[in-house]
């Protein structure tokens, strides 16, 4: 299948022959005698927000030791609640009569997760951080400095961004080689896919690391550039902007356009439960940076409908309101 995409596309252009092959030849399936020679044990994510949390208890359901860091004690107890309550959800299913080994699997679980306000003490040990934080690059860039400064030299870092190039981000460190972006899906106990993004910078040594760590999740990594929007949001995000201009045109309903891409593409939700589902405040950043820094591509144009219900606080499922109503937010 991929040498017939290969031909395809070298028909189309011939310089995307060169990209192609070296994502064939470097997306490696590895095997025991080409392990990653980096070792993850400890694992320091820091924001303990829905992402942060849903990769830290990913992590620590696969036997990692895991530290999250966030700025008050009060967000980290909130994540440790949502993790609790993703476990209980996840046990029922794995251990359907047995409640000794449901218990035990999350105090294991939870047993394997610190938390932590300082990030130079949480980084002190760790072999691999993964930043969660608000989509913000001079956040990120503060962040990265002070992790750079206070983690062990062989530590990988790994930026968990929907939208912001990882080469940016990675510009605050002294070690862009060991840098790669690990981006996850909400939510990240359920969605199996993990992107890891190579910068031109990112060593092969790093990469094979951070593939074999998503595997080490029990995930399905897929490798990308370092583009915008990856592969995933590169293709959803402006799948939903259209489906908002539909709307707007008057084509059909929002409620139409979801049940269609449920029962006539097979997609779990449709374009505007998604939206929800992921946060219309996201959407709209996501949609707005890329605007600004190619303003000239169609694709990534600015919808009203979007920036009216965040203006006026609807965001979606989190905030009880966006494209639909929604009853309890907790
Ligand atoms: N933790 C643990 N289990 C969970 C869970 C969570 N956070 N969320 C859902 N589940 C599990 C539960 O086991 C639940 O079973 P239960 O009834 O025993 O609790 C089961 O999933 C089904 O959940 P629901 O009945 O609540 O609803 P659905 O059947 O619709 O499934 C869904 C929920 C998995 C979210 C599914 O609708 C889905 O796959 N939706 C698409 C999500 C998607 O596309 N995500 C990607 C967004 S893009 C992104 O994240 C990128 C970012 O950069 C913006």
């Amino acid at each position: 299948m991929i040498r017939n995409a290969q031909k395809i596309l070298n028909q189309v252009n011939p310089l995307l022959r060169n990209q192609v092959r070296t994502v064939t030849l470097s997306s490696s399936n590895l095997s025991a005698d080409q392990a990653p020679k980096h070792e993850i044990k400890n694992v320091t994510i820091i924001g303990g927000g829905l992402m942060g949390g849903g990769i830290a208890q990913v992590a620590a359901q696969n036997d990692f030791n895991v530290t999250i860091v966030d700025a008050e004690d009060e967000y980290l107890q909130k994540c440790m609640v949502v993790i609790k309550k993703s476990l209980d959800r996840i046990t029922k299913k794995k251990f359907p009569n047995e409640r000794k080994g449901s218990a035990k699997f999350v105090e294991e679980t939870l047993g394997k997760i610190k938390t932590n306000t300082e990030v130079e003490v949480a980084v002190a040990n760790a072999d691999l951080v993964i930043e969660a934080i608000t989509e913000n690059m001079d956040s990120k860039h503060k962040l990265f400095k002070a992790v750079d400064s206070a983690a062990p030299e062989a530590c990988l870092f790994a930026s968990n961004t929907s939208s912001l190039p990882i080469t940016e981000i990675s510009e605050a460190t002294t070690r862009k080689s060991k840098f790669g972006g690990l981006h996850f899906f909400n939510p990240v106990p359920m969605m199996k896919l993990v992107e890891v993004i190579r910068t031109d910078e990112t060593s092969n040594e790093t990469f094979d690391a951070l593939y074999q760590f998503s595997k080490d999740l029990g995930k399905v990594p897929v490798m990308c550039r370092d583009t915008p929007g990856f592969i995933v949001n590169r293709l959803l995000v402006p799948y939903m902007m259209e489906a908002m201009r539909m709307v707007e045109r008057g084509d059909a309903s929002a409620e139409d356009i979801d049940v269609a891409m449920k029962l006539g593409a097979g997609y779990p939700m449709g374009p505007f439960e998604l939206a929800d589902y992921v946060g219309l405040d996201t959407t709209k950043f996501i949609i707005d940076g890329w605007h600004k820094k190619f303003p000239e591509m169609e694709l990534f144009t600015p919808n009203d409908t979007l920036n009216k219900l965040v203006v006026d606080g609807k965001f979606g499922r989190k905030s009880g309101e966006g494209f639909y109503k929604y009853g309890s937010t907790k």
